[in-house]
């Protein structure tokens, strides 16, 4: 019994110590990319044998991945790898292509007990489909920190990152010559990676007119905002709606604006803003900013409330009652 409980605290703290792997590289990746994880080697002995483990949590480790000198072997894990391997001979350097969330563990390189090197990956489920209409302005994210390291291609052509420092991707005012594949190539000494951004010229308005007191549609363009952490909605500077993750906010109108008195839905599934019973001062430019972890997206939609007929009679008195108070002044 003694002996028993001797060796189970003995397990606890081996399984601790490589559960809190500190040298390990951290990197957080969106289902689909593809990514290379490199070995650290330029060149591996033909006499060695080079071996990577993948480690989900509190699972233990299984082999993915094996070589000696010309003979590579590969185990797709009951499916979880499958199609997605590729081992380079010369320095062992570790493919995965189109990762998805089971992917999600530790990688471990070994020569025989040796470890390597080791890489922690995250896999998340980022917004790559990118819908937007003519004229809105989206900004691509790399995720990292380093513009040296990063390469934005379309069409077979290089663009050039517009930030300095992250080597995002700004795309202004769209047009459908622009809709199409980006792709993002992140490469440095500890890993390559590919990410494809899919922006797709949906049907929509820049410009809203309708007669008072009908209402004002305003469209985000999506059915699900579900991976945006933000979808905020502004005119003349002022916030009309907002959806924020991080201060988990949904709101419509900022404090103490009683302009629209109770006419706005705010709709929390789609994020699509409509005015009911609108009026001539609804009119304006009404801006729509979108963020998600992988990219932003700025649309401005022109809205007009036209006076019905009689209100138009009515600006028009005022205003010739006005010119009659100037002449008599
Ligand atoms: C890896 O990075 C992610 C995101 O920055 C963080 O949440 C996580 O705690 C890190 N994991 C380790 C083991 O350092
Ligand atoms: C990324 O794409 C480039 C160019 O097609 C290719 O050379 C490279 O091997 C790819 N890397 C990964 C990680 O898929
Ligand atoms: C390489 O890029 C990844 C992803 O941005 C980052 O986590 C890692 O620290 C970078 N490595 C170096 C040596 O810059
Ligand atoms: C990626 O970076 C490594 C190390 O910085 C370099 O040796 C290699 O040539 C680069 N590969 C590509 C495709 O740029
Ligand atoms: C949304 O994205 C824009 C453009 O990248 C950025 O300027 C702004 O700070 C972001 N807002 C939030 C709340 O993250
Ligand atoms: C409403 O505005 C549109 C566009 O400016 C214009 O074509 C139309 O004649 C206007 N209708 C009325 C009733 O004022």
């Amino acid at each position: 019994m003694k002996d028993d409980s001797f060796i189970f605290w003995i397990l606890l703290l081996v399984n601790g110590v490589s559960d809190a792997n500190q040298n390990a590289v951290n990197l957080t990746l969106m289902v689909g990319d593809s990514v290379t994880l490199n070995s650290g080697l330029s060149e591996i002995s033909k006499e060695d044998t080079m071996r990577w483990f993948f480690k989900k949590e509190g699972q233990n480790e299984e082999r993915i991945a094996e070589i000696t000198g010309e003979k590579i072997r590969l185990d797709d894990l009951n499916g979880i790898f499958k199609d997605k391997l590729e081992l380079e001979k010369k320095n062992a350097f570790l493919t995965i292509t189109s990762i998805s969330s089971k992917n999600t563990g530790e990688y471990k390189l070994k020569k025989s007990e040796n470890i390597i090197i080791s890489f922690i990956v995250n896999v998340k489920d980022g917004v790559k489909n990118v819908p937007v209409i003519e004229g809105d302005s989206v900004t691509l994210h790399t995720g990292v920190i380093l513009k040296r390291d990063v390469k934005w291609t379309f069409e077979n052509r290089d663009l050039k990152p517009s930030d300095d420092q992250t080597g995002d991707l700004t795309i202004t005012n769209i047009d459908n010559h622009q809709s199409g594949n980006y792709v993002l190539e992140i490469n440095n000494s500890t890993m390559g990676l590919n990410r494809t951004y899919y922006i797709a010229l949906i049907d929509g308005v820049k410009k809203e007119t309708v007669k008072e007191g009908n209402p004002v549609n305003l469209r985000t363009g999506l059915i699900e905002i579900k991976g945006y952490d933000l979808v905020l909605w502004k005119t003349k500077d002022v916030t009309v709606a907002e959806i924020n993750k991080n201060k988990n906010k949904f709101l419509t109108l900022d404090k103490g604006d009683t302009r629209y008195g109770g006419r706005l839905d705010f709709i929390q599934q789609s994020g699509n803003l409509i005015i009911r019973d609108s009026r001539t001062t609804d009119s304006g430019d009404y801006d729509l900013q979108m963020n998600s972890s992988t990219y932003s997206l700025q649309r401005t939609i022109r809205v007009t409330v036209n006076n019905s007929g009689v209100a138009t009679g009515a600006a028009t008195g005022i205003v010739v009652g006005l010119l009659v108070l100037h002449w008599c002044l």
